[in-house]
This record gives C-alpha cells, structure tokens and sequence, in this order.
C-alpha cells in the first residue's frame, strides 16, 4: 500500500509538471483527487489495511494528498501569472488614466444659486411649502374669489379629493404666516403647475420664486429697493427697472415689473420678469382668522410680495429660445453651461 501511494505520488508529480494550461491541470485533479481518481481509488483501501498499519498509511496518504494538491494549487497559479503577464505585456501602466467626463449643474439650479445668493445676503431665509396644496392655501388665503378664473378646471390641475397642484408659490406666503411671527422675510422657490399648452414658453410645470417681507412699517419704497437692487445684482448694475400697474389679488398696489435688456446687436427692449405688490391686508386678515391672534393685525402690519419664474429668468440670462430645452435633458445643451 505505502508503495503504491509513492507510485500515485510520482505519476501525479510529473503529469502536473507537464501541464501547461488549465482544462489539462483539471484534467489531472480529477484524474488523481476526483472521485474516481487514482488516489482516492487508494484511500478506499484503507478499510483493508491490518490495524497495526492503519496509522501508518493514512499518514502517507495525506502527505501523498498534499503533496499533489500543492503542485496543483503551485501550478495554477503560475498559469494565472502567465496570463496575467501576457495580458499587461502591451500595456503601459505610467500612462495618466482616461479623464471621466465631467459633470454639470443644470442651468435652473444655476440661476437659482444666483438668485438665493443675492436674496439671502439681504437677509431673506428660505422656505418651502407642498406642491400638493389646498385650496385654501392657493386662493382662498389669497383673496383669490371662487369666480376667478385661474381657480377654473381648465387651468388648474385638480385632484379628486379637492386638492390641487399649487398654480404659484404664493401659498408658501401662507404657509409661512400661518407658523412664523413677524418679522417675517422669507424666499420660496418651487414648482408650479398650470394647464398650459405646451410650446416654447410655455410648460405644464415650471419653477417660481417667491418673496415675502412682512414687519411693521415696510413700504413699497423698500419692496422697489430690494427688486432694483435684486435684479441689478443679476444683470448688471446698469440695468434698467420699471414697475408698472397690474392686478394680483392678493397684493395692493400690484405691479408687473419689467427690465430693460438689450440682445446683442438688438434695439433694447422691456420684458416682463415678475409680479410684485403690498400684501393685501385681506389676506393678513384671512392668516389672523386661521391663527386666531392678533400677530397679522392688518391695522399694524404692512408687506411686500413678489413672485417670479426662474425659467424666464434663465431663458433671458443665457439666451435660451425654448422652455422645452430646460427638461428635454439634450446633454449637448446641458453641456454648454459648465
Ligand atoms: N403669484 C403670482 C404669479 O404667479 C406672482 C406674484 C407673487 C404676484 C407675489 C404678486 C406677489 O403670477
């Protein structure tokens, strides 16, 4: 038996020594350690060996074993080298890696870090409401009359349960009021829905920025102060500013403001960039009902709103043509503004 264990050793020895990939170091495993391999055949006889020699033989046995299993693991390992070397021959690992392409910020976030740097410097803080609003929140509060027609099915996105997608984000207005005391100074930016017909200026849903300034004495020569200097700030100090009559239900006097902006090699124009206005005090008297304290007295209190779309903002700072180029995600668009 102890003879025919050196036998196995030295055949299995010199197969692996002429092995030369790996199907043939399988090969020779199975050939000697399969099940039935040569020696395994041989450790099947150990229930025939006389006691007295048991411990003798299953000692060569395992030494048989491992000897052929580490020439095995020996070998294969120095085939995994080869193949490793082979592989790197042709490759020069000095060579600076491959730049990974970089990425951007979109140009909504851009002009809205613009927009909340300038603002929060003048003291304003953020704030948020829901998207999914009340009623209330969006018009009631907002001296909006049920018979106004933004409230109309047809241009407002409602849900079966009577909530509604905010249409502006003047109801973080009232969120803001219904938790905050004065002084209050606060910006939103956000989402607002409307059941606009899409085209390129146009969308279904779009981002706003809303402001609210509300304390004892503030006037509207603070609320054309902070807009001049706000806008000035973003495009240039020599930027022209007008506030013009408008309508906002919740704010009186309301103003549409206007700057003036020039395109390269065009006459300068006015456009149209936020609504503005005193926050009526029908809605701080609304905010008081729903507090009930006296912390919105509108006898006492006075502030400003303004409300402005950050895609138009965009549109005009980068010269951008079409809404729908801000969520088509085109990278040859995104690209250019990193
Ligand atoms: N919410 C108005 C709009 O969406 C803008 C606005 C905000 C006007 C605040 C006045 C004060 O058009």
């Amino acid at each position: 038996m102890l003879a025919q264990l050196d036998t196995i050793q030295t055949e299995a020895l010199a197969a692996i020594a002429g092995i030369t990939d790996e199907a043939a170091l399988e090969e020779v495993r199975i050939a000697f350690l399969g099940k039935k391999g040569s020696l395994t055949a041989a450790a099947a006889g150990m229930r025939d060996v006389p006691a007295e020699q048991k411990k003798d033989v299953g000692q060569k046995l395992n030494e048989v074993r491992e000897a052929i299993t580490s020439a095995l693991e020996a070998t294969a390992a120095g085939l995994i080298a080869k193949k490793d070397a082979a592989a790197f021959a042709n490759l020069d690992p000095t060579l600076p890696a491959r730049p990974l392409p970089k990425g951007g910020l979109h140009p909504l976030s851009l002009v809205l870090d613009e927009a909340v740097k300038v603002l929060r410097r003048m003291g304003f803080a953020l704030a948020e409401g829901p998207e999914i609003e009340t009623e209330w929140h969006c018009f009631d509060a907002l001296n909006t009359p049920a018979d106004h027609p933004a409230r109309n099915e047809s241009d407002t996105f409602y849900f079966e349960n009577g909530k509604l997608l905010r249409t502006h984000t003047s109801s973080v207005q009232i969120r803001t009021m219904e938790k905050e005391t004065t002084p209050v100074r606060i910006i939103a930016p956000g989402s607002a829905f409307r059941r606009d017909e899409i085209d390129a200026t146009h969308l279904s849903a779009f981002h706003q920025l809303e402001g609210l300034y509300v304390d004892r004495r503030v006037t509207l020569a603070d609320l054309k102060g902070t807009l001049e200097y706000f806008f000035r700030e973003i495009f240039g100090s020599k930027t022209e500013v007008r506030f013009r009559p408008h309508f906002f239900p919740f704010t009186e006097p309301s103003f549409e403001v206007d700057l003036k902006l020039q395109a390269a090699g065009r006459a300068a124009k006015w456009i149209e960039i936020a609504g503005c206005g005193m926050v009526d005090p029908a809605v701080f008297a609304e905010v008081g009902r729903k507090r009930g304290d006296a912390a919105y007295d509108p006898e006492k209190v006075t502030g400003f709103a303004f409300g402005m779309g950050l895609d138009r903002l965009a549109m005009i700072l980068y010269g951008i043509p079409d809404l729908r180029l801000l969520i088509e995600n085109d990278v040859r668009f995104l690209t250019q503004f990193r």
